[in-house]
């Protein structure tokens, strides 16, 4: 049985992936907060040292975008320290670390969509701290790997769509912003054939 720790197993990404539909060899353990509180560097060095686990996911992370400019240090803790720790833990484990992160590592002001390379340059706290997690993930563990994401909607908790369509049930007239663009396709998927079906 392969065991895969997910941090944040109640949030929207965190939730998504406990329930999602793993391989019968896949156990996902993942600790509420209660157990597992990630602003402990030392109990996370410990959970995942007796673990035995084959991998660890970290969506966990501080998300209040706003208060963070006046939390800095919890914000810190969790985004920055914590991918830290779990990224000390999972080298010393020898095993992959999956660390979720954000778009807001960039300014945020391009006129065309980001590449995964471009320049970091976080503009408030929440994503000054995702980057310096970025960076302990990235230089800290060999085998990590970092996916960033956007616009996360789901049924739990609080997103884009789940307030709009509170909004909507409660307004007759919504004013929403009109200068924030998530993904889109940098160029559509070309029709070229695959090397599979040129060769064959
Ligand atoms: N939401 C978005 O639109 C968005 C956009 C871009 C990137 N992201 C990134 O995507 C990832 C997932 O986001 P999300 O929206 O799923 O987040 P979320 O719903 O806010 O969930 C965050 C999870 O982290 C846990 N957590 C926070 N502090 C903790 C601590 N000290 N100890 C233990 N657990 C703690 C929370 O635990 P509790 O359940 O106890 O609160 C919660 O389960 C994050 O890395 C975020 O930066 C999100």
């Amino acid at each position: 049985m392969r065991r895969i720790l997910v941090t944040g197993g109640e949030g929207q990404v965190g939730g998504e992936l406990v329930r999602r539909a793993w391989p019968d060899d896949v156990e996902i353990t993942a600790p509420k907060r209660a157990e597992l509180d990630l602003t402990d560097a030392s109990a996370i060095g410990a959970y995942v040292a007796a673990g035995g686990f084959a991998a660890i996911v970290n969506p966990a992370a501080y998300t209040a975008v706003d208060k963070a400019e006046s939390e800095v240090a919890q914000a810190f803790a969790v985004n920055a320290l914590a991918p830290a720790a779990l990224a000390d833990a999972a080298r010393a484990a020898d095993i992959p670390l999956v660390h979720v992160s954000t778009d807001y590592v960039f300014r945020g002001d391009a006129s065309a969509p980001y590449e995964t390379d471009a320049e970091i340059d976080p503009i408030g706290i929440y994503g000054a701290s995702k980057a310096a997690g970025e960076f302990a993930v990235r230089l800290g563990h060999k085998r990590s790997v970092i996916v960033r994401t956007a616009w996360v909607v789901s049924a739990r908790r609080a997103n884009f769509v789940k307030t709009m369509l509170r909004y909507g049930a409660e307004r007759d007239l919504m004013r929403v912003v009109a200068d924030q663009h998530g993904a889109r396709r940098l160029r559509p998927i070309s029709p070229r054939r695959s090397r599979r079906s040129r060769s064959g």
